[in-house]
């Protein structure tokens, strides 16, 4: 058994395999034997040190993990051993096993796979609540979706497509355009080579948008407000380019606008929410709703080159590693 940690902050190279030992289980607690394990850009923001370290000196990265239940404490009540699982919570991912709160983690149906599962569960849960909570989707609306190739990206495209949104996404390569229109964005923006501001203009007649979910951030954020409709609304959840620091309050008076700076572990901690949005994610991959046809693959021990690929933005779809 072993686990990837970090002794503190800093580029791939703190990423250190450590061996130990199984602890005893508290009586709510189970023993996952992670199967998969996601990676996703909130991993980098911790191994970099944007968002803040628990207390421990050594941190174990990792967010997301789907596998199978080898023991359960002695008050667990939904659990069994032999279960199928997955779970979406800040850190203690990279590893072989995971001990963990019973009410933190969902079911995975038998024809979901364990890599689809730890593909998704913590990138589709953030897609369910963005278009639900942080902004409820309808038909009529026109949005714009950043990063649109990315992990979170693709699954928002076929998401969002089919409640029958006007889709505009921008990604960093023309390869990824293509990739993303193959995912439900209706038009995409190369915002490497083109000035998105000024093609969401054209697309739009002029009006702009109802939503931008933005995760990039500094690099975006700014003309993202310039791309909305009066009473438009930003959805900050993400700062892959660094965090945007030029907000004024007053910025947001050129349209009566809003503006929400969403996290996933705040809907997930309501477990009748977490239960209901991940039966639906999960029905939507069982159906093919939504497809997780980009996963790249790497072993846990390799995950230093995982991290590599998605910082430096040579990654589609969604990364997973396997134990
Ligand atoms: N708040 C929440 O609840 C929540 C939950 C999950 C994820 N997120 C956020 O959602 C975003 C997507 O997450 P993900 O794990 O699926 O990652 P991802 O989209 O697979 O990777 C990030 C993407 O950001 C784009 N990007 C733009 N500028 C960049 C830069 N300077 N450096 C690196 N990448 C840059 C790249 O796409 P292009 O090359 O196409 O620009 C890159 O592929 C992240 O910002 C993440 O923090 C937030």
């Amino acid at each position: 058994m072993y686990s990837i940690i970090a002794s503190n902050p800093g580029d791939t190279s703190v990423l250190k395999k450590n061996d130990f030992e199984i602890p005893s289980l508290k009586p709510n607690e189970v023993l996952v034997k992670n199967h998969s394990i996601g990676v996703n850009f909130i991993d980098i923001y911790f191994r970099e040190g944007l968002y803040p370290w628990p207390q421990e000196k050594d941190l174990v990265l990792g967010s997301e993990a789907a596998g199978e239940i080898e023991a359960v404490g002695s008050e667990v009540k939904h659990f069994q051993v032999g279960d199928r699982v997955a779970y979406a919570q800040p850190n203690n991912a990279y590893a072989t096993h995971r001990i963990i709160n019973e009410n933190l983690i969902v079911s995975i149906p038998d024809n979901v796979t364990f890599d689809q599962a730890a593909a998704s569960i913590l990138k589709g849960l953030t897609v369910k609540y963005l278009v639900t909570d942080s902004f409820k989707l309808q038909t009529h609306h026109k949005v714009l979706f950043h990063a649109a190739a990315g992990g979170v990206g693709l699954i928002a495209g076929q998401w969002i497509s089919q409640i029958g949104c006007h889709l505009i996404g921008t990604a960093g390569s023309d390869e990824k355009c293509t990739k993303a229109k193959a995912y439900g964005y209706d038009e995409m923006i190369n915002y490497s080579n083109q000035n998105f501001l000024k093609e969401v203009k054209q697309l739009t007649q002029m009006e702009g948008v109802d939503v931008v979910y933005d995760s990039v951030g500094q690099d975006t954020m700014f003309d993202s407000f310039q791309c909305l409709k009066k009473h438009g609304t930003v959805v900050s959840f993400g700062q892959s380019s660094g965090i945007y620091k030029n907000l004024q309050m007053t910025d947001l008076m050129t349209g009566s606008l809003h503006l929400t700076r969403p996290t996933l572990f705040h809907f997930y901690a309501n477990r009748d929410w977490l239960v209901d949005a991940s039966v639906l994610l999960f029905e939507m991959i069982s159906q093919e709703k939504i497809k997780l046809n980009e996963i790249s693959v790497y072993s846990l021990e390799d995950v230093g080159q995982a991290h590599l690929d998605i910082e430096n933005r040579r990654t589609t779809g969604s990364v997973i590693l396997k134990t």
